[in-house]
């Protein structure tokens, strides 16, 4: 029976708009030109297409690329078709080997770089899909040739929190420091000249198909190009990103099913579809017009089925429903051999188990994903803040906190996450707001019981707050008033994160220092955003590869340095060395083999297989090199990527993705 419903039979197709291009047909001794009336014959549906999952595929899944397409194309004589051809042998025992490569990917100038009427063939069988880059920010420059001064102005007020509009760009991204600043808006950045594409890829396919996706996967794969997928590029290490590359953006994979009923294995009950494209404010959206809820993140535009899935996902809702990857039913999948397979526990397992916390841009590129759907739910939120002040002295607004940090346990065992930031303000003054306290199942009376012993101790304490309730009967509500859009793009932060075990909530010592371990970070200028969120639900959670210290976990907390953008270099990377190598070590020292959240991590994190992916690693590892043996697929910090090296540092050891991508 699984093996019944695992293959996605063999289809069709290819998009009817295409473009003319400086390529011909040759056959019988004629030459004609290859435009929409002549390729589409060898192109066209055959078959509407099954998944081995309980959904039927979306109607974009359905057109696929196949040998009886590539054999057609082949038959036409196309110079160079065989750049688009499957990976040969499937054969995982005895994969092919990449010595046929050089040391790198292959970039501009190399023999392998496709040629001008190759990059037009693609963009032909792609429907004309292709966009090569133009960056964001080019409309504040004459580089290329879209000089607009109210375009720049737009771009320019709406960089750092227009997060909707970076992500419908095909390459612009939020970790601009790694990009190389090549193309910021002039008013953001000191002495910048002029726009170059720099660590954005060259090309992105705007993807309305998976047969694109396929011609990507196997163009990036028989020329050793680089391949990035870009989904909303809100991913903190800019894997989202590369110099040089061929990018997948899946913004456009935008459907949603709903399923009232739906059973996969062990999986009864309400479940959704949804495309790869999909954000949480869509999602959200959907999700509270089937009255039902979903799991998925706080950020608004954050692509929940890209990296947020793929990297395990936390939400505010993981202290009842635990991660984002946990409620995965199953995913359809291209694979680094260009196949279109679907991923499930009775199909393809050991993908499925890799794909649910390993890491995006790793295994394949996800078009859908299954998830369950939960009950509509009530949700209550608290906002508050602590601040010095003329009635609060340091000492107090530290004790307070520490009142509150005490309750840690407890909270999340009452399914509530809590998220906040703690600021210094200079001269002795700190800030932190509660914001939101989010209790979903329980009325306000039912939360005002749960805090009412930590207000008690505030009181006692002499700090006063003013706290703010409020009772929602819908989650959509809650976290639509509670959670801004967030800020983007900045090129003077850096951010690094840890994942403290409950553990250290057990035992005062460790307690004492772990709080001062955090209070340090505040009192010598770092800024801190902290969850506290447990993933380890009552209910169980499924085995997948989601970071082992995220199930032992109270506290996921972020600390970011900013400097002025104006500041020597010298001045950065003092900044920058001292949050990976001082500040965070303070906080890996008071929590030994703990783990870090991949997806919110610092960009150099030692010893990064173990901390983002713990004892999963040698299996994600070895996984890797059976789905994936050429990588094809690359993510700074993912899996397998210690084996590849970026060319160039910025400040010295940041890796800058705007070089070359090299074997280590
Ligand atoms: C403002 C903000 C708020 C956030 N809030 C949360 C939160 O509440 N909870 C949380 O867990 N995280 C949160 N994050 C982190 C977020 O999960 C990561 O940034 C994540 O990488 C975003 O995924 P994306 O697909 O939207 O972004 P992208 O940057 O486009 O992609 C991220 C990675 O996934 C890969 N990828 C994307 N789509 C696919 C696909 N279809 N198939 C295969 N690989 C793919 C990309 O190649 C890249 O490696 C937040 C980040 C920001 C900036
Ligand atoms: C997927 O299911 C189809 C039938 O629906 C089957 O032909 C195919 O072999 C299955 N794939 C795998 C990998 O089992
Ligand atoms: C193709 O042209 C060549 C030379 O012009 C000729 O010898 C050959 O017979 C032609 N083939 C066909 C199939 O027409
Ligand atoms: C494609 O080329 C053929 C042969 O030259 C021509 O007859 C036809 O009009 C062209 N079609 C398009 C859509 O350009
Ligand atoms: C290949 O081309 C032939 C003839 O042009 C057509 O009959 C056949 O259906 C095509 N096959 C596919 C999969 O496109
Ligand atoms: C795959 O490789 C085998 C052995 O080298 C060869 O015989 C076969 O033609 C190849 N198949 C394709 C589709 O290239
Ligand atoms: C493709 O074909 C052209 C000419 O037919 C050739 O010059 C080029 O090197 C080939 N390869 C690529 C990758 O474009
Ligand atoms: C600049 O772009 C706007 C649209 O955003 C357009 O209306 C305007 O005409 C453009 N200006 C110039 C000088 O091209
Ligand atoms: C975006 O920029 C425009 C003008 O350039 C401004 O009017 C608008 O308020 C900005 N939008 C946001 C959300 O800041
Ligand atoms: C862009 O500016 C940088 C630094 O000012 C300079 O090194 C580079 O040569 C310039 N590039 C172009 C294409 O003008
Ligand atoms: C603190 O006291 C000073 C002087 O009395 C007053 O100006 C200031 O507004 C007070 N600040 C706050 C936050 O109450
Ligand atoms: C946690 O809950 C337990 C049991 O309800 C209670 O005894 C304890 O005082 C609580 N601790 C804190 C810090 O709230
Ligand atoms: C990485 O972390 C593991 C587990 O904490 C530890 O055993 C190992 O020594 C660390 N390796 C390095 C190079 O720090």
């Amino acid at each position: 029976m699984s093996q019944l419903k695992c293959l996605v039979l063999g289809v069709l197709l290819l998009p009817m708009s295409l473009l003319a291009v400086a390529q011909s047909i040759k056959q019988n001794n004629l030459t004609t030109p290859a435009n929409e009336s002549t390729i589409a014959p060898a192109v066209y549906a055959v078959d509407p297409g099954h998944s081995n999952s309980t959904a039927d595929l979306f109607i974009y899944e359905t057109l696929q690329l196949t040998d009886a397409v590539i054999a057609n194309l082949t038959q036409l004589g196309l110079s160079n078709v065989t750049a688009f051809a499957f990976q040969n042998s499937s054969d995982v025992e005895n994969p092919p080997k990449p010595t046929f490569f050089g040391k790198c990917k292959t970039y501009p100038g190399d023999y392998l770089w496709p040629s001008r009427s190759l990059w037009e063939l693609f963009n032909l069988l792609l429907g004309k899909a292709l966009i090569e880059t133009v960056p964001y920010a080019a409309p504040c420059y004459n580089s290329f040739d879209n000089y607009n001064q109210s375009n720049c102005d737009f771009i320019t007020n709406n960089w750092t929190n227009g997060s909707i509009y970076h992500t419908g760009d095909p390459t612009s991204i939020n970790a601009v420091l790694f990009q190389g600043l090549t193309c910021m808006p002039p008013a953001l950045i000191p002495s910048a000249s002029n726009c170059t594409v720099g660590g954005y890829p060259s090309y992105a396919v705007n993807v309305s198909n998976v047969a694109q996706i396929q011609l990507a996967v196997n163009l990036a794969r028989n020329l050793n190009l680089r391949l990035v997928i870009k989904n909303t590029g809100h991913d903190f290490s800019a894997k989202s990103t590369g110099m040089g590359a061929l990018s997948i953006w899946t913004h456009h994979l935008k459907d949603i099913q709903f399923f009232k009923y739906y059973k996969e294995d062990s999986y009864t009950g309400p479940a959704l579809k949804v495309g790869a494209g999909v954000q949480a404010f869509e999602l959200y959206g959907a999700a509270k017009n089937y009255g039902v809820t979903v799991v998925g993140g706080e950020g608004r535009t954050v692509g929940v089925m890209g990296g947020y899935i793929l990297g395990g996902g936390h939400s505010p809702l993981s202290s009842i429903y635990g991660m984002g990857a946990d409620q995965v039913l199953s995913m359809e999948v291209v694979t680094s051999d260009g196949r279109f397979v679907t991923a499930s526990a009775t199909c393809n397992p050991d993908l499925f188990w890799a794909l649910r916390g390993g890491g995006g841009s790793t295994f394949g590129v996800v078009t859908s994903v299954v998830v369950k759907a939960h009950p509509k739910i009530r949700v209550t939120t608290l906002n508050y803040a602590l601040t010095t002040g003329n009635t609060t002295s340091a000492d107090q607004f530290w004790a307070a906190l520490r009142a509150f940090f005490d309750g840690f346990i407890n909270y999340t065992a009452a399914g509530n996450y809590e998220y906040f930031r703690i600021q210094n303000l200079g001269g002795g003054q700190y800030y932190s707001d509660m914001g939101p306290w989010f209790a979903p199942g329980m009325s306000q009376h039912e939360l005002e019981s749960l805090v009412a012993p930590l207000f008690e101790r505030f009181k006692a304490l002499g700090v006063e707050v003013n706290p703010v309730f409020q009772e929602y009967n819908d989650f959509y509500d809650a976290w639509y008033a509670s959670f801004p859009v967030e800020p983007w793009g900045s090129n003077a932060v850096r951010q690094a994160s840890r994942l403290f075990p409950r553990t250290n909530w057990q035992d005062t010592t460790k307690l004492d220092a772990t709080f001062d371990a955090i209070k340090g970070v505040v009192e010598e200028g770092g800024y801190v955003i902290a969850f506290n969120i447990a993933a380890a639900p009552k209910g169980g959670y499924p085995d997948n590869s989601v970071n082992p210290a995220w199930r032992n976990t109270v506290m996921h907390a972020i600390m970011a340095t900013l400097w002025d953008p104006a500041s020597s270099v010298s001045d950065m990377k003092a900044a920058s060395d001292k949050l990976t190598f001082d500040w965070m070590q303070r906080w890996r020292d008071v929590s030994p083999g703990a783990g870090s959240y991949l997806s919110e991590a610092d960009y150099i994190e030692p010893n990064f297989t173990q901390a983002f992916f713990g004892s999963n690693y040698q299996k994600l590892y070895h996984l890797k090199q059976r789905f994936d043996p050429l990588g094809v697929f690359y993510a700074h910090t993912g899996v397998g990527s210690e084996d590849w090296k970026m060319s160039q540092m910025i400040m010295g050891n940041l890796p800058s993705q705007n070089s070359k991508l090299c074997r280590a």
